[in-house]
């Protein structure tokens, strides 16, 4: 078979860079290694986490804040079996989407795996062995958990992401390592349930990644539910004794730590996933940290292939793998499309939930820039008190001269939600003060946004 397009992976950048060639009149391919449809986000990332994520904030809702809101139920029990049916379920109905979409679409699927055996022909190694011929191909095979090399990986008491999301008991005590993203959801998922959770990170912060000021503010809010932190300690073994894991580490003095538990969760980072992909048949170059070297137009070094989402660089990030598929469907088609990488938001769906756009004062700092600061506390907000989510601030960073907006930091309810009207704030380069002028409607959760606007423009909120 003869094709125009060829997509290797159908995670959040290959089915949408698919749809996006198939809207666009291309006769279109994607090849699948899995017998699912979505790739990490639907099976083993944003979808099950979330799921589990809330049913996980249901089940501490009702052990902690149902009795002051006046309802009153026997203990609650959690029922860890079915919450993971749940969330398979979930995938389920997720993924099946895609294989509908597919077909809308008139998509051809292969299930196998996808390798080159020139910059035109792939070949799938599936239940058959098939080769198809692409004028054009999309590499968008994402990511697999990364390791350390004194990490033995027996993805039963010391795992991955992808165990975490379908474990048979509720730990009693899990050992986290690295506190990024994965790091808090998952640790949250079982503090929730009443696992003791220890968080072992390299950094001084958690979430490092983000504004400082979050990651200090989430510290506080998941010691309250069981987390205990070693910040800026490094992990230097991992030891599985029958169901015991022992996690040793140095702090910055170079004294040790001992941590015993009975689950080790790793989460230090993803790496980009190529094996097998036959890319040197191709002639497809990769950079240092083994990922798909691309241009600005998302175009490897040989002239018909392309490269999108976890595999290349960028936040690994299932919306930015979505942009960056439709960016390069476009451009097959001859149009000019553009993504704003400075404005692709970031989330972590804890309780608060944090949600970021734009730089984080570290950055500001680093770059010189003259800047000020607004802030607005959520137990200032007459909604956050009525729905007692009264944990966490916004805080907005804006030019000292100028007053645009260069960055939001959310934490708190609804965070993840409220980023996008930050996001659209910032593409249309709004100042602190177009934003704090604009009415918002009471009471909500966006009037703690426009107090903090109004604190950065002004130096003055009006409710605290
Ligand atoms: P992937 O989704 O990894 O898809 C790649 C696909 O390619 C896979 O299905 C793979 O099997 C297939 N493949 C690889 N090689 C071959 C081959 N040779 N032949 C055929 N098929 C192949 N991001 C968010 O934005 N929000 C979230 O809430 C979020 N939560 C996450 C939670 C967890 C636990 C994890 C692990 C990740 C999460 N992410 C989240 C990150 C998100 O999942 C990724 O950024 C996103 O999936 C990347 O999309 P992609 O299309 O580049 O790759
Ligand atoms: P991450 O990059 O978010 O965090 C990894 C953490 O591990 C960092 O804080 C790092 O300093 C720390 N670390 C690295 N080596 C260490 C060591 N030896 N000892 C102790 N700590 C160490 O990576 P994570 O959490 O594994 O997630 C992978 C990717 O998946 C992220 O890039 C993220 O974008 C994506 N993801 C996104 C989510 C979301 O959008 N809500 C949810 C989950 C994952």
């Amino acid at each position: 078979m003869k094709y125009q397009v060829t997509i290797i992976g159908s995670g959040p950048g290959g089915y949408v860079a698919a749809i996006r060639c198939a809207q666009l009149g291309m006769k279109t391919a994607i090849i699948e290694k899995y017998n699912t449809l979505g790739g990490t986000c639907l099976n083993v990332g944003c979808i099950p986490s979330k799921a589990l994520l809330d049913s996980t904030h249901h089940f501490h809702d009702a052990e902690h804040t149902f009795k002051e809101h006046g309802i009153d139920i026997p203990k609650p029990k959690a029922n860890l079996t079915q919450m993971i049916a749940r969330k398979a379920d979930v995938v389920k109905q997720n993924t099946a989407g895609i294989d509908y979409l597919m077909k809308k679409n008139k998509i051809d699927v292969f299930h196998g795996m996808g390798s080159f055996l020139d910059s035109t022909t792939i070949q799938i190694d599936g239940k058959k062995k098939e080769t198809i011929t692409a004028e054009n191909v999309i590499i968008a095979t994402g990511s697999k958990p990364a390791n350390l090399p004194f990490i033995k990986l027996d993805k039963e008491r010391i795992i991955t992401s992808t165990e975490a999301l379908a474990l048979k008991e509720i730990p009693k005590h899990m050992i986290v390592i690295g506190g990024g993203v994965i790091g808090v959801e998952l640790g949250s998922v079982y503090a929730r349930l009443g696992a003791k959770v220890s968080v072992v990170e390299f950094l001084d912060n958690l979430i490092p990644n983000m504004d400082t000021t979050m990651g200090k503010e989430l510290k506080k809010s998941l010691s309250g539910i069981g987390f205990e932190h070693y910040l800026g300690h490094k992990v230097t073994a991992v030891d599985r004794r029958g169901k015991n894991v022992t996690v040793t580490a140095e702090n910055k003095k170079g004294e040790n730590v001992e941590l015993k538990g009975d689950y080790c969760l790793v989460s230090i980072g993803r790496r980009p996933y190529t094996d097998k992909l036959g890319l040197d048949k191709a002639g497809v170059q990769v950079d240092d940290k083994g990922r798909v070297e691309v241009d600005a137009h998302l175009r490897t070094n040989v002239p018909n292939v392309y490269a999108i989402g976890d595999v290349v660089k960028g936040a690994m990030l299932a919306h930015k793998a979505e942009e960056e598929g439709v960016l390069v469907a476009e451009q097959l088609a001859g149009q000019k499309p553009h993504i704003n990488y400075d404005l692709i938001p970031g989330v972590v769906y804890t309780w608060p939930e944090v949600a970021s756009v734009g730089s984080t004062e570290e950055q500001l700092k680093k770059q010189d820039r003259a800047y000020k600061v607004g802030k607005f506390p959520f137990k200032a907000l007459g909604r956050a008190r009525a729905s007692m989510d009264t944990e966490g601030l916004v805080k907005i960073l804006a030019d000292k001269q100028t007053d645009e907006i260069l960055g939001i930091h959310i934490i708190g309810a609804r965070a993840a939600d409220m980023i996008a009207a930050g996001v659209t704030a910032m593409e249309y380069r709004a100042s602190a003060e177009d934003v704090s002028r604009i009415s918002h409607a009471h009471p909500t959760y966006m009037e703690a946004v426009k107090e903090a606007c109004l604190d950065a423009a002004e130096g003055r909120a009006i409710h605290s």
